[in-house]
C-alpha cells in the first residue's frame, strides 16, 4: 500500500476535517509505559508519552482525534477494547505488548466488538525467541507492522488513515 507521511497527507487535504466523526483508539500493552528506559536495543530510547504526543499530532493535522491508553493489565486492556464498541471508534492501533503470545481474552475481545484494528510491534518479533513469533491477534487484524521501532506506530496510524480516506471515498 502507498503510504505518505502525515504531513503530506495532511496538506493534501483542502483544510482538517471537523473533529468529531473519526475516533481512532491507540492501545499499549504492558510494559510499554517503561519505554525510554526498557531494553533500548529492541525498543529504542523514545518514551511512550514522546510516542502518544506525536500520534496525537499527527491526528489533528489530519483531522482525526487519536485517543491512547495503557495498561499494565489485561483485565484492563480488554475493557478499553469493549468501551470502543460505543465510544465512536473507528479503528484500532494495538501493541498488545507480552499480551501478544498470551492472551486469549485480548484476542476475543478485538473480535467481538468488530473494529479493524492494526497490530503493532517496535521490534521485528521474529528475530527473536521462538515464542515471540505466536501472536493471538494475528488472525484476526487487518495487518501488523513491527520492527521500526516508535516509527512502526507512525507507519500504522498512517496505514489507518489512507483506509479511512479509502473507505470515505467509495
Ligand atoms: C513488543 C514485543 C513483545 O514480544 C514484548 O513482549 C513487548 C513489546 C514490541 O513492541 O516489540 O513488550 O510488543
Amino acid at each position: 500500500m502507498p503510504s505518505r507521511p502525515l504531513q503530506q497527507r495532511a496538506a493534501r487535504r483542502k483544510g482538517p476535517r471537523k473533529p468529531g466523526p473519526i475516533r481512532i483508539a491507540v492501545l499499549h500493552g504492558p510494559n510499554l509505559n517503561l519505554l525510554g528506559g526498557r531494553e533500548a536495543e529492541h525498543y529504542g530510547t523514545d518514551t511512550l508519552e514522546a510516542i502518544d504526543r506525536r500520534l496525537e499530532a499527527g491526528g489533528r493535522k489530519a483531522g482525526i482525534e487519536v485517543a491512547t491508553f495503557q495498561s499494565n493489565s489485561e483485565a484492563a486492556l480488554v475493557e478499553r477494547v469493549q468501551a470502543a464498541k460505543s465510544d465512536g471508534t473507528s479503528f484500532i492501533v494495538i501493541n498488545p505488548a507480552a499480551f501478544t503470545h498470551t492472551s486469549v481474552a485480548l484476542r476475543d475481545a478485538l473480535s467481538a466488538v468488530r473494529i479493524p484494528f492494526i497490530e503493532v510491534h517496535l521490534s521485528n518479533v521474529h528475530a527473536r525467541e521462538p515464542y515471540r513469533r505466536e501472536s493471538f491477534v494475528a488472525p484476526v487484524c487487518v495487518g501488523t507492522i513491527g520492527g521500526f521501532g516508535a516509527r512502526s506506530y507512525t507507519l500504522a496510524l498512517d496505514a489507518v488513515l489512507d483506509l479511512v480516506e479509502e473507505k470515505a471515498h467509495s
